[in-house]
């Protein structure tokens, strides 16, 4: 049998990673969320105060790194680091390093090799485009700036994390910016994407779209 692989890409805050996660679960394929992996790449930086534009340095990092998934948690170097990946510091700052080469050539690398020989629902900006090109099933979901910063910020209060809805909202237009328009692999809907609008949408709604789709 082939192996399965489906590609969920778009801006933060659409979505994603609550709709794969729970189409992993009805499917019963492994998730793997790579904004998580950028995440703990820049917590690893910060931890050790490394400067992103430090490229020896970053390699070093990137050559002395593990980061794996068991059971639905991330750990960075044999660490769960769950939680300390979603702060406030780390939104601020992960995407200047998810824009740097030498970390997305590491990453993406990583993302192929796991999906090889495993089923697997990948969610991301670039897995359509690039670590999947193949992948059967594509989608790219989204929704209005106003609803993905309403989201971003009730996950922040929940978290207890205290910032403004304006905070967010001018965070989430700024981290939008720099991920459509950095040079490689930007934030865009593969041609074989089918586009996804969650504005509006219950996740339910949202699931039982998707899952048509895969099963048809
Ligand atoms: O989905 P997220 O908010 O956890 O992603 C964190 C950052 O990582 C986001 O700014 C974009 C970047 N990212 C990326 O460049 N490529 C991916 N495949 C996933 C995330």
């Amino acid at each position: 049998m082939d192996i399965i692989s489906i590609a969920i890409d778009g801006p933060a805050g659409a979505g994603k990673s609550t709709i794969a996660k729970r189409i992993a679960k009805v499917k019963n394929i492994l998730y793997i969320d790579t904004g998580a992996m950028y995440r703990a790449i820049t917590l690893k930086l910060l931890e050790n105060k490394i400067d992103p534009d430090d490229k020896e340095k970053v390699e070093l990092v990137l050559e002395d790194t593990k980061i794996q998934f068991l059971n639905g948690n991330i750990y960075l170097d044999e660490v769960n680091v769950n939680e300390e990946i979603r702060s406030p510091k780390i939104n601020e700052n992960v995407s200047k390093v998810a824009a740097l080469p030498s970390v997305r050539n590491a990453l993406v690398k990583l993302q192929r090799k796991i999906a090889e020989n495993t089923d697997v629902i990948m969610d991301g900006r670039d897995i359509g485009t690039r670590v999947l090109p193949y992948a059967k099933f594509k989608f790219f979901l989204t929704a209005s700036i106003e609803e993905r910063a309403k989201r971003r910020y009730i996950e922040l209060r929940e978290k207890g994390y205290d910032k403004s809805y304006e905070d967010v909202v001018s965070e989430i237009v700024k981290r939008d910016k720099m991920d459509t328009e950095r040079e490689l692999d930007p934030l865009k809907m593969a041609d074989d994407a089918i586009l996804v609008d969650t504005t509006g949408k219950n996740i339910d709604e949202v699931i039982k779209m998707i899952i048509g789709h895969i099963e048809d």
